[in-house]
C-alpha cells in the first residue's frame, strides 16, 4: 500500500513508497510497546492533517526512523474508519470513526499511569514524528487503548481531533493549575495566534464563557478574523494595536493562550497578564531568537501578582476526548464555523508534493490535509 515518508536527516526527502499492508495481528512498534492480545484495531485512513511539525520533519530538523529502517512514515493527525477489531475490543466496532493518539508510552512513571503526554523521559515515541511510523498511509493498526471515537455527526471535523486535543489539554492544564487559587473565575482571555491552534483555543475559551481577544499579525477582515469573530471573539491585528494598548483598552487578561510560534511573543505576553492570571505556552520555537526584556519588572510583577506560567505539549486519550467534545459543543454553538479552518484539501497520497508545497509556500493555507480515501 502507499505511504508518504521521509528519510530522517536528509532535507526534502518526502516521497511516496510502497509498504506492506498491516494485518490485525501485527505489532506496529514492538520496540516501544506491544498491543495486548485481542486488543488490536485495524483502521482505514480517511484523512490526515499536516502542520509545521511535518514541514520541519521534511526539513530534517527533527524526526527519527524506527529502529531497523531508514525511513519514517509521516502524519500524526489521523482520522479513519475501523475495519476490523480484535476479540477483546468492546469499545469500538467495525464502521466507527476514530482518531488515534500520537505518543506511545516510554518507561517513566507517568507513562505507566497513562500520562505519556507528560513523560519524564528525554526520548519521545511519537507516531509520524519520532521512532514510530505515522498515519500517512492507507491503513494502520494499533491498540484500542489509543483510539478515540469520533461521532458520525462530527466526521467532517474528525481530522481536527489531534489539534483540538492539544488546545483542550493546554486549557485544562491551566484550569487545573489555577486550583491553587481556590477561587478563580477568569473573565477575559487573549489568544495569541490565529492559526489552527489559536482558532480552536478561541472556540474552547468562548465555550467556557470568556470574553476572548484573538491576536495575530495581519489586519482583518480575512478568513481567520472571520472565524474568530464567528466564535464570538474580537480579532485584533498586532500591526494595528499593540499588546499593551489592547490590555489598556479592554483590561488585562486573566488567561493568555500563546500559539504564535514566535519566541518574542511568548515573553511579551508576560508583560500584560492580569494579577493571579495564567499564561499558557504552546508554541514550539525552533532555532535561536534573542530579545531584550525588562526582567526585573516582569519578575516583580509576577511575584507580587502571583502569576502562573503553564507549558503544554501533546495530549493523551483523555485530551483527545476533551478535544472531540469541544469540537462537538462548538458545532452546536457555532454551526458550520469550525469547518472553515479546513482550507486546503489535497486529493490522495499521490499528491504528497502538492501537500508539502501548500504547507511550505501557501501563506493562505490555514489547514492542509490529505483526503486519503
Ligand atoms: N504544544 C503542542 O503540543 C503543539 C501542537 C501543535 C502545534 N504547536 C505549536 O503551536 C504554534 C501554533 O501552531 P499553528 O499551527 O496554529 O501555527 P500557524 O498556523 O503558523 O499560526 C501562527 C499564528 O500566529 C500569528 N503570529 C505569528 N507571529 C506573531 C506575533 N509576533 N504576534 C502575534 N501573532 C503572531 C500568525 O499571524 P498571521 O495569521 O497574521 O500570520 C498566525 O495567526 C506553533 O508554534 C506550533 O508549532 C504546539
Amino acid at each position: 500500500m502507499k505511504a508518504v515518508a521521509v528519510l530522517p536527516g536528509n532535507p526534502n526527502s518526502v516521497h511516496l513508497r510502497d509498504i506492506p499492508q498491516p494485518q490485525l495481528a501485527d505489532q506496529p512498534h514492538p520496540h516501544v510497546c506491544r498491543i495486548p492480545e485481542g486488543r488490536a484495531v485495524l483502521v482505514k485512513v480517511l484523512q490526515v492533517g499536516v502542520d509545521a511539525t511535518d514541514r520541519e520533519i521534511n526539513e530534517a530538523l527533527y524526526g527519527n526512523a524506527p529502529p531497523g529502517g531508514n525511513h519514517l512514515v509521516i502524519g500524526h493527525e489521523s482520522f479513519g474508519q475501523v475495519i476490523e477489531v480484535g476479540s477483546k475490543v468492546t469499545e469500538l466496532k467495525v464502521g466507527d470513526y476514530v482518531s488515534c493518539t500520537v505518543r506511545r508510552p516510554g518507561g517513566s512513571l507517568f507513562d505507566v499511569i497513562g500520562r505519556n503526554d507528560i513523560t519524564s523521559e528525554e526520548t519521545y515515541y511519537e507516531r509520524g514524528i519520532n521512532l514510530c511510523h505515522g498515519y500517512m498511509t492507507e491503513y494502520f493498526v494499533d491498540d484500542a487503548e489509543y483510539m478515540v471515537k469520533v461521532p458520525v455527526q462530527l466526521k467532517h471535523l474528525g481530522v481536527l481531533s489531534e489539534p483540538a486535543s492539544v488546545c483542550a489539554k493546554a486549557i485544562e492544564q491551566a484550569y487545573l493549575a489555577q486550583q491553587r487559587l481556590q477561587v478563580w473565575n477568569p473573565k477575559r482571555a487573549f489568544v495569541m495566534g490565529s492559526g489552527q491552534i489559536g482558532l480552536l483555543a478561541t472556540m474552547m475559551l468562548r465555550l467556557r464563557g470568556l470574553e476572548v481577544y484573538t491576536l495575530a499579525t495581519k489586519p482583518g477582515p480575512h478568513r481567520k478574523s472571520e472565524i474568530a469573530e464567528a466564535y464570538g471573539a474580537t480579532y485584533v491585528s498586532m500591526k494595528q494595536t499593540t499588546l499593551h494598548d489592547l490590555a489598556k483598552k479592554v483590561g488585562r487578561p486573566d488567561i493568555i493562550f500563546e500559539a504564535t510560534g514566535n519566541a518574542e511573543a511568548c515573553f511579551r505576553a508576560m508583560e500584560v497578564l492580569n494579577l493571579n492570571g495564567a499564561l499558557v505556552w504552546t508554541s514550539i520555537t525552533g532555532g535561536s531568537h534573542k530579545i531584550e526584556i525588562d526582567a526585573a519588572k516582569i519578575n516583580l510583577e509576577w511575584v507580587l501578582g502571583n502569576k502562573l506560567l503553564v507549558s503544554s505539549v501533546n495530549g493523551n486519550r483523555h485530551h483527545f476526548e476533551l478535544g472531540i467534545q469541544a469540537l462537538s459543543h462548538g458545532e452546536m454553538m457555532y454551526p458550520g464555523v469550525t469547518k472553515r479552518i479546513l482550507t486546503h484539501p489535497v486529493p490522495g497520497l499521490d499528491n504528497y508534493q502538492e501537500m508539502m508545497r501548500l504547507l511550505v509556500e501557501d501563506k493562505e493555507a490555514l489547514k492542509v490535509f490529505v483526503n486519503v480515501a
